[in-house]
């Protein structure tokens, strides 16, 4: 039972934030809201996190503009009253020297510069995979670096039945491996299979329950790292793709055109999302990440 249960549908979450003072602007028709009058550096009682939970598992990113007072402690507090399990991520120098929880992403700081260049859900090639994502724009550059995020559970429901039938018994492999290729192609094949043993594929079924609103959606993982399980492999790609296409096709979308001090919070279950390049030789971008993997896998 999570802390949401009793706000599980749509009227409920959006009429307890107005009678709260929260405003709510939506940002697409299915992804994406902006929730302002809510100040996440200050304490959060049960009833609004539970609110926040049922609002992310609809709308896949809520947006809380003006954040730039929140301190990177203050992002690990917000961060820690939801549930889940911080990702202390493997590469310590790429992380707050105070802060293992937060990586940095970017061309500051030391920060990586290359995350994110793909469709994907955040550790999908784990079995506990990636449950929310906080981002915190500290720099922001004057031109591209935009994120766009893709609601798998209203891309879902628009399909044919017949076609969510079919998928309902379809599962799907997560490969680190297959991934690392794509990311380091100038990797040696031991660095592929080092990596392949330290993260061995996963399998998770393609659509997925969401626990907080009992729907279903599309659980696609990640372009670069995940492929259907079958024994017709051409086939099955082409399955693959088709549903990415239709993903992300905008009518599902919300990109995010960031603005200094903004925190997005994104719930992975049924979605992806995608960075986008900026110049990296005269601009600069800095995003604080925090990832909370699940405590269950998919189903
Ligand atoms: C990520 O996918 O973790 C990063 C997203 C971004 O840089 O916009």
């Amino acid at each position: 039972m999570t802390r949401a249960s009793s706000l599980a549908s749509t009227g409920d979450w959006r009429r307890a934030a107005a009678a709260r003072g929260i405003g709510v602007e939506d940002l697409s028709r299915h992804t994406g809201s902006r929730l302002t009058g809510i100040d996440l550096a200050g304490p959060l009682d049960d009833d609004m996190v539970g609110l926040l939970e049922v609002a992310v598992a609809e709308r896949v990113v809520l947006v809380f503009p003006e954040h730039g007072h929140l301190t990177p402690a203050g992002l690990v507090g917000f961060a820690d009253r939801f549930d889940g399990v911080f990702n202390l991520h493997t590469r310590r120098d790429l992380c707050l020297p105070a802060h293992h929880e937060i990586f940095l992403v970017g061309n500051v700081d030391g920060g990586s510069p290359k995350v994110g260049l793909n469709w994907h859900s955040d550790d999908y090639h784990l079995a506990h995979p990636g449950l929310y994502t906080f981002l915190h724009a500290i720099i922001v550059p004057p031109r591209g670096g935009d994120t766009t995020y893709a609601n798998g559970i209203a891309a879902f429901e628009a399909l044919a039945p017949e076609l969510r039938e079919r998928l309902g018994d379809i599962r799907v492999r997560h490969s680190r491996r297959r991934l690392f290729r794509e990311l380091f192609p100038d990797a040696t094949e031991d660095a592929v299979e080092a990596e392949g043993r330290k993260f061995p594929d996963v399998v998770h079924p393609l659509v997925r329950v969401h626990p907080v609103s009992g729907r279903r959606g599309l659980y696609l993982g990640g372009e670069w790292g995940s492929a259907i399980e079958s024994d017709e492999p051409d086939e099955a790609a082409a399955l693959y793709a088709r549903l990415l296409r239709h993903l992300i096709d905008g009518e599902y979308t919300y990109t995010h055109r960031w603005c200094r001090g903004d925190l997005l919070f994104s719930d992975n279950r049924c979605s992806l999302h995608r960075a986008s390049e900026w110049d990296t030789d005269t601009d600069r971008r800095l995003l604080h990440r925090i990832i909370l993997w699940d405590t269950e896998p998919p189903r």
